[in-house]
């Protein structure tokens, strides 16, 4: 018997078509899928239909979703488990889960986020200031190098340049295997299978195994240190670590590790190809940044309310993740007029809400004065971060880094894209990128 009502639905082509429909060009295919079915509808991720996938984007319904409480559902996602494993936060549930989120929140809000400012500002002008003017580049690839150097000290701890250069090697080859030869190919279980060395899902999974065995090394080493009583995150974990396995610490430092840069990377890559595809929004963003004082406090900077609202827009109209983490109902629930039984996954579609004409007129536009002009409900309307129980826990270091980044980029250098064609957005394993990373050049000094 079918575990979910006739009223929701869904699309009847062939399973497979639809996948791959979604993995190749998500945005259009919700774009057309809420056309035909209406605000709520079924979608087979994975490529099965005995686990039926609802996508919500109502925000009443995606506000009760998110207020679903332990013990009426678990996290299911083969894919995230087959990259992060089965010890990262974004899979585990109750207990373990609220352990995990106690350990990792404290570094990752308030002062302990403010006082990595500076470090943003002044590697981004280190960085960018090693380009030479006139040079072309692909502004994620260099992003990357500040975001990483950025979440491994928040990591591991303070001055770590030799292990800084070995996760960028590792981390820079997962991302290509991940998108090697296609970039959906671990979406698809048919495609995730040991073909031998050559084998694109082989070569993943040993770069994986790199990684962890690098992790376990910094384990090993801050063990024998017995140093456990700095802030960074690994010192935290350990000092509790009496309570978690080898196993889940390397799963949860790999998923802050690649969590701490490659979402980031993307929305920082789309927010400078919006900025500088349109000029008036280029003219206001400068002007605003040359209304600070000399030596700006980056908390000023991180308030200037146009560079807030160009980080919103940018968050609204490319969401890096379309949809939040999906929840399995474990009893049966009621989302707005429907019930659901247990056994339904639940997924709250940001992409959608995000693209609603009556939260947000022309919503195919880019327009970041919309974000002045009304506020938005934050647990149901805007929802880059998700929501609830599983909301994002990065979410403080996110807007800390796309506004300095941005900002001292602008205020030091000019830049412009290499080319005004429309950059399209592209998959990369789970995150929505802009197609080519954006090209741009370096135009001089500011
Ligand atoms: C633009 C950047 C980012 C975006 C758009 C983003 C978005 C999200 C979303 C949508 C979720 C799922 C929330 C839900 O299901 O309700 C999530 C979860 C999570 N994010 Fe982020 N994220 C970003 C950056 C980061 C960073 C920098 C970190 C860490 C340093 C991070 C750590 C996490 C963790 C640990 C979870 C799992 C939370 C849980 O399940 O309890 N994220 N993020």
């Amino acid at each position: 018997m079918s575990s979910i009502p006739t009223i929701i639905a869904s699309s009847k082509a062939p399973l497979q078509w639809q996948n791959f429909r979604f993995y190749t060009n998500s945005y259009a295919y919700l774009d057309d899928l809420v056309r035909c079915y209406g605000e709520t509808f079924m979608l087979p991720l994975g490529g099965s239909q005995s686990c039926p996938y609802v996508f919500f984007s109502n925000p009443q319904d995606i506000r009760a979703v998110h207020s679903l409480d332990y013990g009426e559902f678990v996290m299911e996602n083969s894919l995230l488990k087959a990259i992060f494993g089965n010890g990262s936060m974004l899979l585990i549930d109750r207990d373990q889960h609220k352990r995990d989120r106690k350990l990792l929140s404290p570094p990752l809000r308030g002062g302990e986020i403010r006082a990595l400012g500076s470090l943003v500002y002044q590697r981004t002008i280190k960085v960018f200031g090693e380009i030479e003017t006139g040079e072309i580049f692909v502004a994620s690839r260099v992003i990357r190098k500040i975001l990483l150097y950025v979440i491994v000290e928040i990591v591991f701890g303070k001055q770590n340049d030799q292990l800084y250069e070995e996760m960028h090697c590792l981390f820079s080859k997962l991302l290509t295997l991940i998108t090697f030869p296609g970039d959906s190919l671990i979406f698809f279980d048919l495609l995730r299978v040991n073909l031998g060395v050559w084998s694109p899902w082989k070569r993943l999974q040993q770069c994986r195994q790199e990684i962890e065995s690098l992790l376990q090394r910094e384990i090993d080493q801050r063990r024998q240190q017995k140093k456990l009583d700095s802030r960074d995150i690994l010192s935290l974990m350990l000092s509790n670590s009496k309570q978690i396995s080898d196993q889940e610490l390397v799963d949860e430092l790999f998923t802050l590790v690649i969590g701490g840069f490659e979402s980031c990377e993307s929305a920082i890559a789309w927010a400078l190809y919006w900025i500088h595809k349109l000029p008036d929004v280029k003219e206001k963003l400068l002007s605003e940044l040359k209304s600070l004082p000399r030596r700006a406090d980056p908390m000023e900077i991180c308030n200037l309310p146009f560079l807030g609202a160009i980080c919103d827009e940018t968050l609204r109209i490319h969401p890096v993740f379309e949809y939040a983490s999906p929840r399995l109902a474990t009893s049966s629930v009621k989302i707005g007029q429907n019930q659901f039984a247990a056994g339904t996954v639940l997924i709250p579609c940001i992409y959608l809400v995000h693209h609603r004409p009556d939260l947000y007129p022309e919503p195919k536009q880019f327009k970041p004065k919309r974000f002045l002009e009304r506020r938005y409900d934050y647990s149901c309307e805007f929802i880059p971060f998700g929501g609830g129980k599983r909301y994002c826990l990065g979410y403080e270091l996110v807007n800390l880094e796309m506004k300095l980044v941005l900002a001292a980029m602008l205020s030091h250098y000019s830049f412009q894209l290499v080319s005004h064609q429309t950059v399209k957005p592209r998959r990369r394993g789970y995150v929505i990128t802009p197609s080519g990373g954006v090209r741009m050049t370096k135009v001089g000094i500011a």
